[in-house]
């Protein structure tokens, strides 16, 4: 490890206090690796800053001694973006412990809030103001916004709302020589020039800290139904949002489709989950219609689609929850894939999202390409279809080494990612790049936004000391 001079730590030490730093290896280990121990790294520091002045203190003693900062906050993103590198000389910057709500505005629809708090924590604070604030993903119990922000996270809401760019209004960064940017306002209409504010979200952390934002909320929803449907192929699920969107508008609010490998992870692994049907079918769709009246004829609507949709062969069987916990349960099965993936050894994992339309051709030419080339493979499809958006893991083959199938990865990556581009997708729709796709990126994407990219790195960030090796 690339020791830290004691006058630096010293130094450190006297900004955050000595709650604020980590130095022990073994308190250290669970900022160096993801969620899914698939990126390990080292770090000289652990620092933890408790308020945004402390952050810019921070940031500005590493711009002056050429430190390098992987900024972190619940450490759950997906491409090893918030994981150190091997070297040991990178500080691991953790907005965790800033995790004020600084205001509700019930009358502006807007909450402000710091980057440590929990996007749960952002969801609870919004329903006792009587509203929602609609982000929902999987690890919602223990991301930060500050990570949801840096990452644009999506999730199974944005068909409706949008995912984290549509919902932030304001933001104050800490740049990457210690300034900070306050640009916590909360308007609808501001046009001043560039929006500074669309450059840090997305930027996984390489243009500077996000310490702060304003998000949107939205009137609180009174009535929720949900189904569970089963669906002969992956073109039915096109069809069938389609019927559904035109007949509820924007009472659509969940459509996730999960393959049969995908549900059968989940039953394996994931406790008290259990299949709604007694037959086996091939694909799966979760939809939720939600209103914010209370007692709103969703379950009538829902019949009527679903009723439709049989007609025209789209649907095989379906069924509505009739409880509260049977809502829940259904969506255990939906948020429980990505947990149950990790129980079947090593996967790979892909957010491609192409044009809606062109999912089934996705789906069909991939699957032919892949297990052609790497027979065995065991394909984890499933997603937010609303938003074009697939995660299309990769498990290994049930008795293949880790290690040989951990070295395919690129030749899966370039498989699956030759069929996104060739059918105008994009090779993450709601990850980011991190480490895992930065080569890929280089490849796919056109050379002039590369260009643009750098040159922005380079104004935000001349020493190149933002969360180095990753995404540019
Ligand atoms: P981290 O993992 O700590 O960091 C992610 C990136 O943001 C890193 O590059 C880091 O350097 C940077 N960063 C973090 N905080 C800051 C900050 N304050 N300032 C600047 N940069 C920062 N994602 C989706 O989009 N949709 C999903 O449906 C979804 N489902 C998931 C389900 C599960 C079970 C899991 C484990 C993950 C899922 N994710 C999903 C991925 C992940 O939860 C999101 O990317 C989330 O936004 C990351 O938040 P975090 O606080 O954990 O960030
Ligand atoms: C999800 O939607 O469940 C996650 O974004 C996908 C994943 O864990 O791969
Ligand atoms: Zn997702």
């Amino acid at each position: 490890m690339a020791a830290l001079s004691e006058h630096f730590i010293g130094n450190i030490e006297a900004i955050v206090g000595a709650a604020g730093i980590i130095q022990d290896a073994g308190r250290m280990q669970s900022y160096l690796s993801d969620w899914r121990n698939a990126y390990h790294g080292a770090a000289a520091l652990v620092v933890r800053p408790a308020s945004t002045d402390e952050v810019a203190a921070v940031v500005r003693l590493c711009h002056e001694n050429q430190i390098a900062l992987v900024p972190q906050g619940g450490n759950t993103g997906l491409c090893g973006g918030s994981i150190p590198d091997a070297s040991g000389s990178q500080v691991v910057l953790s907005l965790t412990r800033m995790t004020r709500i600084r205001e509700v505005d019930p009358a502006n629809e807007t909450i402000t809030v710091e980057a440590g708090v929990i996007l749960q924590t952002v969801q609870d604070a919004a329903a006792e103001a009587g509203r929602l604030f609609p982000l929902s993903l999987g690890a919602e119990g223990s991301c930060t916004v500050g990570g949801n922000l840096a990452t644009n996270a999506g999730g199974t809401a944005v068909l409706r709302y949008g995912n984290m760019r549509d919902l932030t209004l304001g933001l104050e960064v800490v740049l990457p020589d210690g300034r900070i940017w306050n640009g916590l306002r909360g308007l609808r209409k501001d046009n001043t020039g560039y929006d500074l504010k669309h450059l840090f979200i997305g930027s996984e952390g390489t243009l500077g800290i996000i310490t702060a934002a304003v998000l949107k909320l939205y009137p609180a929803v009174r009535s929720v139904t949900t189904a569970w449907v089963a669906l002969p192929n992956a073109q039915a699920a096109v069809g069938l949002i389609g019927l559904i969107r035109a007949l509820c508008g924007d009472r659509l609010t969940g459509f996730e489709l999960m393959s049969r490998q995908s549900v059968e992870f989940v039953l394996s692994h994931v406790a008290g989950c259990s299949d709604p049907f007694a037959e086996l079918h091939p694909w799966y769709v979760l939809i939720e219609l939600s209103d914010t009246q209370l007692n709103a004829p969703l379950n009538e609507l829902l019949d009527l689609g679903i009723g439709d949709a049989l007609e025209r062969g789209w649907v095989i069987d379906a069924v509505l929850a009739s409880s509260e916990a049977q809502v829940a349960a259904l969506w255990r099965m939906r948020e429980g894939i990505s947990e149950a993936q990790n129980h079947e050894g090593p996967s790979l994992k892909h957010d491609i999202s192409v044009p809606v339309s062109r999912i089934p051709e996705f789906i069909e030419t991939t699957n032919r390409h892949l297990l052609e080339q790497f027979p065995g493979v065991r394909i984890v499809a499933y997603g937010h279809v609303g938003d074009g958006n697939l995660h299309y893991n990769i498990s290994k083959p049930i008795d293949a080494e880790d290690a040989a199938f951990k070295a395919q990865q690129e030749a899966v990556m370039q498989t699956i990612y030759d069929v996104t581009v060739s059918l105008h997708g994009s090779i993450s729709a709601e990850h980011g790049l991190g480490q895992t796709k930065r080569t890929a990126a280089m490849r796919y994407k056109d050379p002039l936004e590369l260009e643009l990219m750098r040159s922005i790195k380079f104004t935000f960030d001349p020493r190149g000391l933002m969360n180095p090796g990753k995404v540019i």
